[in-house]
Protein backbone atom coordinates (compact mmCIF):
# COMPACT_ATOMS: atom_id res chain seq x y z
CA UNK A 1 0.00 0.00 0.00
CA UNK A 2 1.10 3.62 -0.38
CA UNK A 3 0.78 6.40 1.73
CA UNK A 4 1.43 9.72 0.62
CA UNK A 5 1.47 12.88 2.77
CA UNK A 6 2.12 15.43 -0.26
CA UNK A 7 5.01 17.89 0.79
CA UNK A 8 3.88 20.77 0.03
CA UNK A 9 3.28 24.09 2.16
CA UNK A 10 -0.08 24.96 1.49
CA UNK A 11 -1.10 21.39 3.55
CA UNK A 12 0.35 22.32 6.05
CA UNK A 13 -0.70 25.31 6.62
CA UNK A 14 -4.75 23.69 6.12
CA UNK A 15 -3.47 21.51 8.76
CA UNK A 16 -1.84 23.98 11.01
CA UNK A 17 -5.79 25.75 10.76
CA UNK A 18 -7.70 22.89 11.30
CA UNK A 19 -5.47 21.81 14.23
CA UNK A 20 -6.17 24.65 16.30
CA UNK A 21 -8.94 24.34 18.87
CA UNK A 22 -9.91 28.36 18.63
CA UNK A 23 -11.04 28.23 14.59
CA UNK A 24 -14.51 28.57 14.04
CA UNK A 25 -16.53 26.08 12.52
CA UNK A 26 -17.01 28.31 9.28
CA UNK A 27 -13.22 28.80 8.66
CA UNK A 28 -12.66 25.28 9.88
CA UNK A 29 -14.93 24.00 6.95
CA UNK A 30 -13.17 26.16 4.73
CA UNK A 31 -10.17 25.02 5.87
CA UNK A 32 -11.06 21.43 5.23
CA UNK A 33 -12.45 21.78 1.59
CA UNK A 34 -8.73 23.71 1.15
CA UNK A 35 -6.99 20.81 2.22
CA UNK A 36 -9.29 18.26 0.01
CA UNK A 37 -8.86 20.56 -3.18
CA UNK A 38 -4.58 19.87 -2.92
CA UNK A 39 -5.24 16.14 -1.86
CA UNK A 40 -7.69 15.64 -4.52
CA UNK A 41 -4.88 17.52 -7.11
CA UNK A 42 -1.77 15.41 -5.68
CA UNK A 43 -4.15 12.04 -5.97
CA UNK A 44 -5.44 12.53 -9.55
CA UNK A 45 -2.16 13.74 -11.26
CA UNK A 46 -1.47 10.29 -12.96
CA UNK A 47 -4.90 9.52 -13.20
CA UNK A 48 -7.28 11.26 -15.17
CA UNK A 49 -7.77 9.95 -18.73
CA UNK A 50 -7.58 12.48 -21.35
CA UNK A 51 -8.50 12.94 -25.00
CA UNK A 52 -6.40 14.64 -27.69
CA UNK A 53 -7.14 16.95 -30.92
CA UNK A 54 -6.82 19.69 -32.90
CA UNK A 55 -8.20 22.89 -31.98
CA UNK A 56 -8.15 26.38 -33.55
CA UNK A 57 -6.55 29.75 -31.23
CA UNK A 58 -7.18 33.22 -32.22
CA UNK A 59 -3.12 32.19 -33.86
CA UNK A 60 -3.47 28.70 -35.26
CA UNK A 61 -3.95 25.35 -34.62
CA UNK A 62 -2.88 23.60 -31.86
CA UNK A 63 -2.70 20.44 -30.19
CA UNK A 64 -4.81 20.02 -27.24
CA UNK A 65 -5.99 17.46 -24.72
CA UNK A 66 -8.92 17.38 -22.24
CA UNK A 67 -9.66 15.79 -19.73
CA UNK A 68 -12.34 12.44 -21.43
CA UNK A 69 -15.62 13.23 -20.03
CA UNK A 70 -16.92 9.30 -21.15
CA UNK A 71 -14.51 7.86 -17.73
CA UNK A 72 -15.41 10.83 -14.91
CA UNK A 73 -14.07 9.80 -11.50
CA UNK A 74 -15.86 8.38 -8.83
CA UNK A 75 -16.09 10.36 -5.53
CA UNK A 76 -17.43 9.15 -2.45
CA UNK A 77 -17.42 11.58 0.43
CA UNK A 78 -18.02 9.54 3.72
CA UNK A 79 -20.74 11.88 5.59
CA UNK A 80 -20.73 13.95 7.65
CA UNK A 81 -17.03 15.20 8.06
CA UNK A 82 -16.07 13.99 4.03
CA UNK A 83 -18.77 16.81 2.74
CA UNK A 84 -16.37 19.35 3.60
CA UNK A 85 -13.18 17.38 2.70
CA UNK A 86 -14.74 16.80 -0.75
CA UNK A 87 -16.26 20.18 -1.01
CA UNK A 88 -14.05 21.53 -3.89
CA UNK A 89 -14.05 17.91 -5.87
CA UNK A 90 -15.99 19.27 -8.98
CA UNK A 91 -14.08 22.32 -9.53
CA UNK A 92 -10.81 20.12 -9.14
CA UNK A 93 -11.96 17.69 -11.46
CA UNK A 94 -13.86 18.33 -14.75
CA UNK A 95 -15.74 15.05 -14.69
CA UNK A 96 -17.03 13.77 -11.62
CA UNK A 97 -19.77 11.72 -10.23
CA UNK A 98 -20.64 12.01 -6.67
CA UNK A 99 -22.16 9.06 -4.29
CA UNK A 100 -22.99 9.54 -0.77
CA UNK A 101 -21.93 7.03 2.17
CA UNK A 102 -23.51 7.79 5.54
CA UNK A 103 -21.13 6.40 7.93
CA UNK A 104 -21.21 7.08 11.91
CA UNK A 105 -19.08 5.07 14.49
CA UNK A 106 -21.02 4.41 17.56
CA UNK A 107 -18.99 6.34 20.37
CA UNK A 108 -18.90 3.15 22.74
CA UNK A 109 -18.19 0.68 20.85
CA UNK A 110 -16.35 2.45 18.20
CA UNK A 111 -18.08 0.06 15.74
CA UNK A 112 -19.27 1.97 12.37
CA UNK A 113 -22.46 1.78 10.70
CA UNK A 114 -24.21 2.53 7.63
CA UNK A 115 -27.01 5.37 7.70
CA UNK A 116 -26.64 6.77 3.79
CA UNK A 117 -25.79 4.49 0.65
CA UNK A 118 -26.98 5.69 -2.69
CA UNK A 119 -23.71 4.13 -4.56
CA UNK A 120 -24.83 1.86 -7.40
CA UNK A 121 -25.15 -1.75 -7.39
CA UNK A 122 -22.50 -2.21 -9.45
CA UNK A 123 -19.78 0.44 -10.76
CA UNK A 124 -18.79 0.54 -14.49
CA UNK A 125 -15.99 -1.68 -15.49
CA UNK A 126 -12.01 0.56 -14.88
CA UNK A 127 -13.84 2.88 -12.38
CA UNK A 128 -11.75 5.28 -10.67
CA UNK A 129 -13.05 5.90 -6.78
CA UNK A 130 -11.93 8.94 -4.66
CA UNK A 131 -13.09 7.86 -0.87
CA UNK A 132 -12.96 10.65 0.81
CA UNK A 133 -12.96 10.70 4.73
CA UNK A 134 -10.87 13.33 6.89
CA UNK A 135 -10.18 10.97 9.40
CA UNK A 136 -8.46 7.27 9.78
CA UNK A 137 -8.47 6.76 13.62
CA UNK A 138 -9.03 2.77 14.20
CA UNK A 139 -10.04 2.58 10.38
CA UNK A 140 -13.11 0.68 10.89
CA UNK A 141 -15.33 3.31 8.98
CA UNK A 142 -12.75 3.31 5.67
CA UNK A 143 -12.28 -0.48 5.86
CA UNK A 144 -16.39 -0.66 5.82
CA UNK A 145 -16.80 1.49 3.39
CA UNK A 146 -14.06 -0.19 1.04
CA UNK A 147 -15.74 -3.64 1.66
CA UNK A 148 -19.03 -1.34 0.02
CA UNK A 149 -17.14 -0.77 -2.89
CA UNK A 150 -15.36 -4.39 -3.17
CA UNK A 151 -19.12 -5.64 -3.13
CA UNK A 152 -19.91 -3.31 -6.28
CA UNK A 153 -16.83 -4.44 -8.45
CA UNK A 154 -13.98 -2.08 -7.07
CA UNK A 155 -10.55 -3.66 -6.74
CA UNK A 156 -8.38 -2.43 -4.52
CA UNK A 157 -5.79 -0.48 -7.35
CA UNK A 158 -9.01 1.21 -8.40
CA UNK A 159 -9.68 3.10 -5.24
CA UNK A 160 -7.73 6.02 -3.89
CA UNK A 161 -8.15 7.43 -0.13
CA UNK A 162 -7.97 11.11 0.20
CA UNK A 163 -7.92 11.83 4.11
CA UNK A 164 -6.67 15.08 6.49
CA UNK A 165 -5.41 13.22 8.92
CA UNK A 166 -4.60 8.89 9.52
CA UNK A 167 -3.67 7.32 12.70
CA UNK A 168 -1.50 3.97 12.57
CA UNK A 169 -4.35 1.48 13.72
CA UNK A 170 -5.95 2.72 10.57
CA UNK A 171 -3.05 2.37 8.08
CA UNK A 172 -1.92 -1.13 9.73
CA UNK A 173 -5.45 -2.18 9.04
CA UNK A 174 -5.80 -0.92 5.26
CA UNK A 175 -2.18 -2.05 4.43
CA UNK A 176 -2.88 -5.90 5.47
CA UNK A 177 -6.78 -6.34 4.20
CA UNK A 178 -6.29 -4.02 0.94
CA UNK A 179 -2.74 -4.49 -0.71
CA UNK A 180 -2.44 -2.39 -3.83
CA UNK A 181 -4.99 0.27 -2.08
CA UNK A 182 -3.63 3.58 -2.37
CA UNK A 183 -3.86 6.84 0.50
CA UNK A 184 -3.09 10.67 0.06
CA UNK A 185 -3.58 12.44 3.58
CA UNK A 186 -2.43 15.95 5.20
CA UNK A 187 -0.92 14.07 8.02
CA UNK A 188 0.26 11.03 9.71
CA UNK A 189 -0.30 11.31 13.67
CA UNK A 190 1.28 8.77 15.95
CA UNK A 191 -1.52 7.65 18.78
CA UNK A 192 -5.36 7.37 19.27
CA UNK A 193 -6.74 7.73 22.37
CA UNK A 194 -8.94 5.48 24.35
CA UNK A 195 -11.93 7.02 23.18
CA UNK A 196 -10.78 6.74 19.51
CA UNK A 197 -9.65 10.18 18.73
CA UNK A 198 -6.70 10.67 16.77
CA UNK A 199 -3.87 12.71 19.28
CA UNK A 200 -2.75 15.35 18.45
CA UNK A 201 -5.90 14.80 15.43
CA UNK A 202 -8.13 18.12 14.84
CA UNK A 203 -11.14 16.81 17.57
CA UNK A 204 -14.18 16.05 16.19
CA UNK A 205 -13.97 16.56 12.24
CA UNK A 206 -18.04 16.32 11.79
CA UNK A 207 -18.59 18.20 14.75
CA UNK A 208 -16.42 21.13 13.91
CA UNK A 209 -17.20 21.74 10.23
CA UNK A 210 -20.94 21.41 10.70
CA UNK A 211 -21.58 22.29 14.65
C1 LIG B 1 -15.51 10.07 12.23
C2 LIG B 1 -14.61 10.35 11.04
C3 LIG B 1 -14.50 9.02 10.36
C4 LIG B 1 -14.53 8.06 11.53
C5 LIG B 1 -13.13 7.65 11.83
O1 LIG B 1 -16.83 10.09 11.80
O2 LIG B 1 -15.09 11.37 10.18
O3 LIG B 1 -15.58 8.74 9.48
O4 LIG B 1 -15.11 8.77 12.65
O5 LIG B 1 -13.08 6.71 12.85
P1 LIG B 1 -12.57 5.22 12.69
O6 LIG B 1 -11.38 5.24 11.79
O7 LIG B 1 -12.20 4.85 14.10
O8 LIG B 1 -13.71 4.42 12.15
P2 LIG B 1 -18.07 10.08 12.78
O9 LIG B 1 -18.57 8.70 12.98
O10 LIG B 1 -17.75 10.87 14.01
O11 LIG B 1 -19.17 10.81 11.92
P3 LIG B 1 -19.30 12.35 11.45
O12 LIG B 1 -18.35 12.54 10.29
O13 LIG B 1 -20.72 12.47 11.06
O14 LIG B 1 -18.93 13.23 12.63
Amino acid sequence: MLVMVPPHPLIKHWISVLRNEQTPCAIFKNAMAELGRLLIYEATRDWLPTISGEIQSPMGVATVEFIDPREPVMVIPILRAGLALAEHAPSVLPAIKTYHLGMRRDETTLQPSTYLNNMPDMFPEGSRVLLVDPMLATGGTIVAAIDLLKDRGIENKQIKIISAVAAPPALEKLSKKFPGLRVYTGMIDPVINEKGFIVPGLGDAGDRSFG
